[in-house]
């Protein structure tokens, strides 16, 4: 059934956003909030899911509604997941273990990114039926080999590896703001500090956040993020390499950040277990299609084939609804997520779980439709 059981200041993400707005630093909320140029992807994003709209149907009893939705073999409470966000703590102070644990309690997927702020091995303790591990995938087979075989001690269940980034984003407001790592305080990164004290002190308390998982391909500690990012990581990743991969890891492997088709078929043929339709939250083209648009583009025989997954621009419980009627077996958010941690501390990661499980339920029940499982393509209206 749906129910209220969170903090009812913040029913909504944008809610979450705007208070997320006032709680951090101006830096910190640039950082997650912002896009690629004019930030018309990210805003496409949203519009996209708007425009999908989905018929009504009565008459049946909606007491008792499944939101249940199984992917690679597991069953999760709902097809939410925490997508992989890099430096994740800099929105809040341990917010990457907060949503860990909070999704593991949930029973949610938890991506954590290569370039986290907690060690890898931590959060697989943490959330060790939930987690996945994001890869970026760096230039030498060997350190892929090493992250991976890191990752398979360590328990994650799925491999996530990201396509969508050949080369690092020029993001205006992150270079206006002059954010860098290692951390370094400059006049308006100490204003910003200083006039958002909680945050600034919590920081000061537990060390400023930085690429822990990173340390052993640092060439000196003082590599700056940008750097660190164009150094380690491959420039466009072949096909060559995913064929290298999928070798290396026999669980559920995935692809993210795709969008166009012949890629999505590239991926079938090379034995991929599933995509994420992505661009990336609008944050590396701004003339990219937005997610929904490229979901509604895949070929069908990569459908029959694969998982599909969508991300960029997931905010409500019904976008998650909108997804799986448009093949979407399951959808992810970065931004929802971090957000929540931004307005909240620890308290959001619950908040926005919550508020998810409520609009699924809520949604379902409008619509008239019992079970997620049997959200499809017929619901979707002008079909
Ligand atoms: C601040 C920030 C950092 C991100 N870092 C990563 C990352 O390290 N790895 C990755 O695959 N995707 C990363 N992403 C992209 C997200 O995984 C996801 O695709 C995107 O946030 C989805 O869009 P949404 O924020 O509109 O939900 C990042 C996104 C944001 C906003």
């Amino acid at each position: 059934m749906a129910t209220i059981n969170y903090d009812t200041r913040y029913p909504g993400v944008s809610d979450l956003k705007a208070k997320a707005r006032r709680r951090i630093p101006k830096f910190a909320y640039d950082y997650i909030d912002t896009a690629i140029d004019c930030e018309i992807a990210k805003q496409r994003n949203r519009e996209s899911f708007h425009q999908t709209k989905l018929t009504p149907r009565y008459l049946a009893d909606v007491t008792t509604v499944d939101i249940s939705a199984e992917v690679f073999g597991r069953r999760y409470a709902m097809a939410i997941g925490v997508s992989p966000v890099g430096l994740g703590d800099m929105m809040w102070p341990g917010a990457e273990m907060a949503l860990a644990v909070a999704a593991q309690k949930a029973n949610i997927p938890y991506v954590l990114s290569t370039f986290s702020t907690t060690l890898m091995e931590d959060i697989a303790e943490a959330a060790p039926d939930v987690c996945w591990f994001q890869l970026y995938v760096p230039k030498t087979l060997e350190a892929t080999k090493e992250l991976i075989s890191r990752a398979k001690a360590a328990g994650f269940k799925v491999l996530v590896v990201t396509l969508d980034i050949p080369v690092g984003a020029k993001r205006n407001r992150e270079l206006k703001n002059g954010l860098k790592l290692p951390f370094s305080f400059t006049p308006n990164i100490l204003w910003q500090s200083m006039i958002h004290p909680r945050w600034a002190i919590e920081q000061l308390r537990r060390g400023f956040p930085d690429f822990v998982n990173m340390q052993r391909y640092r060439k000196d500690p003082d590599q700056g993020l940008a750097n660190l990012v164009s150094e380690f990581t491959m420039p466009g990743v072949t096909l060559e390499r995913i064929g290298e991969i999928r070798r290396l890891w026999d669980g559920p492997l995935v692809l993210k950040g795709i969008q166009y088709e012949q890629n999505a078929i590239d991926a079938m043929n090379a034995g991929v277990d599933g995509i994420v339709v992505s661009n990336h939250g609008g944050r590396q083209l701004d003339a990219a299609p937005s997610s929904v648009e490229s979901l509604r583009a895949l070929p069908d025989e990569t459908r029959k084939k694969m998982t599909i997954m969508i991300d960029s621009g997931v905010r409500t419980g019904l976008d998650v609804v909108r997804g799986k009627s448009l093949g979407a077996e399951f959808a992810f958010s970065g931004r929802s997520f971090f957000y929540g941690v931004g307005a909240m501390g620890a308290k959001g990661a619950n908040q926005v779980i919550e508020i998810f499980r409520d609009e699924i339920t809520r949604t379902l029940q409008q619509l008239g439709c019992v079970s997620f499982d049997e959200m499809d393509a017929t619901w979707i209206c002008g079909q």
